[in-house]
């Protein structure tokens, strides 16, 4: 009987069976058996009494016969470090959020919600090929559909090469064939090993699939970019191992009822990791938005109360935000805390230090946060600025709008100091704030930009004296 190719395998314990059962045989849990690939090169080397034979201690490695590949451990001094390097992708943005350019050989999942517009992302990049090739292989799209969106963004037609594939071996043939300086598997859900009985999008496909593809990106190498959906619980459809697997994970998110769209890199082993961009959905695909933190202020409205400007430091580039607080009174037995684009447990410890610290009284009231332009905030020093918003929008006076905040807010209700605190007052200053309240610990040695008057507090308190 021929051997089977695969094996389920205990996602818990790693118990081996041939078939697929509910139950795990190894430590009785339940769904915890995934298939595999069985893998067929590692062979464990027989040993002796336990012990490898060689000339140990004398200082050459010792040799065991047909126990490795190609490769061997080598000195670290022996170790070469190629040049590796990067590719522009054409669109400033996005090579900012990859950390430079894509890394050449290396692996990038592209994650969002079906519809948000990684599609058309990832055809962009065709726009600005500069005489390198790109292979799309779709899985989920026909030919025409990828030529009219590609058509309408004036895509190069003789770079780009397209290929509507989801078997994987059918894909990597195609790779090495063509041996294109980017790769885009548009998405990882669709695409199968024909080894495998699982169905496309199930953990085990996922993860064999990934495997192959990162092995033919390394080996080419050439710049791969995987598509992935993300489920409704926000979490990348299929295994969380994928985002292990791969070099770079980048979330491409927005509000679908509005234009903009913000790339972020939440792991990159080549850049900054939480580096974002900043795109608009046109009629003819994403226009980059070089100056964010002006789109995101234009829709400001002065002179009402619950609104603050804050400066968050998003990857390396500071970015100003509005955000807006609504505290109304309570119309159920259990007030509401509703925060969009604001982590809402922050925003129940920021409001319990707002009673406790400052008496302001929450318990009979709703409190709604939200964050202009469909950015996330996910900086502690954007404390004190929704600190504020809220405080405001509860006393019904408005903030004084010439003013932008930074500052962490620590549980005793003191201001605690922020990272950069230079690059955000530029940035701050730039836009054409009057003031900017800060942290006082971030005063020492501080100048600060010509013209800009800095309100430095060291409490909760003295910053709600300050503006409102
Ligand atoms: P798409 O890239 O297909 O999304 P995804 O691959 O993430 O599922 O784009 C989805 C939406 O974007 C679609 O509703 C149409 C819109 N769109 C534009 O507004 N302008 C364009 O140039 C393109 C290509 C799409
Ligand atoms: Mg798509």
């Amino acid at each position: 009987m021929a051997k089977s190719k695969t094996r389920y395998v205990c996602q818990d314990c790693g118990h081996e069976s041939i078939r697929w059962a509910g139950q795990c045989g190894g430590c009785r849990a339940w769904n915890t058996l995934v298939e595999e690939a069985v893998p067929t090169t590692v062979k464990a080397p027989v040993m002796k009494g336990g012990r490898v034979s060689g000339d140990g201690g004398s200082g050459s490695a010792p040799r065991l016969a047909g126990a490795y590949g190609d490769a061997r451990p080598q000195r670290l001094r022996d170790v070469t470090v190629a040049q590796r390097h990067r590719l522009p992708t054409g669109l400033a943005e996005f090579d900012r959020v990859l950390g430079g350019g894509a890394m050449v050989g290396s692996l990038t999942l592209v994650a969002g919600d079906p519809g948000i517009g990684k599609s058309t992302l990832m055809t962009e990049l065709g726009r600005g090929l500069d005489g390198n090739t790109l292979l799309y292989v779709t899985g989920e799209e026909s030919a025409q559909q990828v030529k009219l969106r590609a058509k309408r963004m004036g895509v190069d037609p003789d770079s780009f090469f397209l290929f509507p594939e989801t078997n994987v071996e059918a894909i990597l043939a195609a790779a090495y064939d063509l041996q294109p300086d980017v790769m885009v598997v548009d998405s990882i859900q669709t695409v199968y090993r024909p080894d495998l009985t699982s169905a496309p999008g199930s953990v085990a496909q996922v993860r064999e699939s990934t495997a192959a593809l990162l092995d033919v990106t390394k080996t080419l190498p050439t710049t791969t970019f995987l598509i992935g959906h993300v489920t409704k619980a926000g979490s990348i459809a299929g295994p969380r191992v994928l985002e292990h697997m791969v070099d770079t994970v980048l979330h491409f998110e927005g509000d679908r009822h509005h234009a903009y769209r913000i790339l972020r890199a939440v792991k990159n082993r080549f850049g900054a990791a939480n580096e974002l961009g900043v795109f608009e959905m046109r009629e003819d695909g994403l226009e980059e938005v070089g100056n964010p933190s002006a789109l995101f202020l234009s829709e400001r409205q002065f002179g009402t109360s619950g609104a603050a400007v804050v400066c968050a430091l998003e990857g390396t580039r500071p970015l100003l935000v509005e955000v807006q607080a609504l505290v109304a009174p309570a119309s159920y037995g259990t007030p509401q805390r509703t925060a969009t684009g604001f982590d809402s447990k922050r925003l129940q410890l920021l409001l319990a230090v707002l009673e406790k610290r400052e008496g302001l009284r929450f318990s009979q009231n709703d409190v709604f946060l939200n964050v202009a332009g469909g950015v996330r905030l996910e900086e502690p020093a954007v404390d004190l600025g929704v600190a504020l918003a809220v405080a405001s929008s509860l006393k019904d006076v408005p903030l004084d709008s010439s003013t932008a905040i930074v500052g962490e807010l620590g549980l005793g209700g003191e201001v605690r100091a922020v990272s950069r605190i230079d690059a955000r007052l530029a940035e701050i200053k730039q836009l054409g704030f009057e003031r900017a309240l800060l942290p006082k610990v971030n005063m020492k040695g501080l100048k600060g930009p010509k013209g800009l008057e800095l309100l430095p507090v060291r409490r909760l308190a003295e910053a709600i004296d300050l503006v409102a």
